[in-house]
């Protein structure tokens, strides 16, 4: 993939999201840069997760839209079309197919995404071959064979971020991906982060940990009540009064 800095591959315009007439995700307007890791701060219930469960379609937006590449506007997104776009995620509670085997949790991803492929004699021996290096990557191979429903916690946050690499996204959002881990496994996912930014994705990370804000994010948002208090370098920001108050004060 090309790396384009400044370009963002994906905006969101005035985007609204309520529940019960309160505003959850209030007129956002966020873009996400290729090659740049962007930061989703904010205390609880600010609106994180809800933003990402609407641009990803799983919840129906109340206003405004969605632009991808600069050149597609959304006014309806469908989870089931968020592909297409090159927009994948993962889930803060763990998603998985829990009784089916950690590669084939990797390999049923690379199937859907590449029917065609499947026509060609050597698909499974590809399929086979990039399941074990997204594996290795993230330090599962030895698990390959193991039911996903056998996997500790940390594993399974290590599982569903290889499924989202394996989607070859050009858009990716991890929801809290580490929350709970110890620094071995942080250390692994900060690797595959900085690999897709490298590689010119943009990422999208929802982070409690300030250090770890510091450590990867080019650019952060933060969010209060819907709304993005302040953005800009992890520095300038989290330096600002109005963010250390929405944290402190709630
Ligand atoms: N499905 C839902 N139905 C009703 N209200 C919801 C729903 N999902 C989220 N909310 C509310 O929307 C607001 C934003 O919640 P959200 O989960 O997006 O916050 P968050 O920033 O991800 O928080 P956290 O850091 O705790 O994960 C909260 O007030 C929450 O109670
Ligand atoms: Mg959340």
């Amino acid at each position: 993939m090309l790396l384009l800095s400044n370009m963002p591959l994906l905006q969101t315009k005035n985007l609204v999201k309520k529940f019960g007439g309160v505003a959850a995700v209030d007129h956002l307007n966020l873009a996400f840069e290729a090659g740049k890791i962007t930061a989703l701060v904010g205390p609880n219930g600010s609106g994180k997760t809800t933003l990402i469960n609407t641009v990803t379609g799983l919840l129906p937006v109340d206003g405004g839209a969605l632009v991808v590449s600069d050149s597609v506007e959304l006014r309806k997104i469908r989870a089931s079309e968020i592909a297409t776009y090159g927009i994948t995620r993962t889930f803060q509670s763990v998603r998985l197919i829990e009784q089916v085997s950690v590669l084939d949790n990797i390999l049923l991803v690379l199937t859907e995404r590449n029917v065609w492929g499947a026509l060609f004699e050597r698909h499974g021996k590809l399929h086979l071959d990039a399941a074990e290096d997204i594996l290795k990557k993230v330090g599962l191979f030895e698990k390959r064979h193991e039911n996903a429903e056998k996997l500790s916690y940390g594993q399974r946050k290590l599982l569903e971020i290889a499924r989202a690499v394996s989607m070859q996204a050009k858009i990716y959002f991890f929801d809290e991906p580490f929350a709970g881990l110890f620094s071995e496994m942080r250390k692994t996912i900060s690797h595959v982060l900085m690999d897709l930014k490298n590689t010119g994705a943009a990422v999208i990370l929802v982070e409690h940990d300030m250090a770890i804000i510091r450590e990867l994010a080019d650019t952060v948002y933060v969010l209060d009540s819907g709304k993005v208090i302040a953005e800009g370098t992890p520095e300038k920001v989290l330096a600002e009064h109005a963010v250390i108050e929405a944290y402190l004060g709630k």
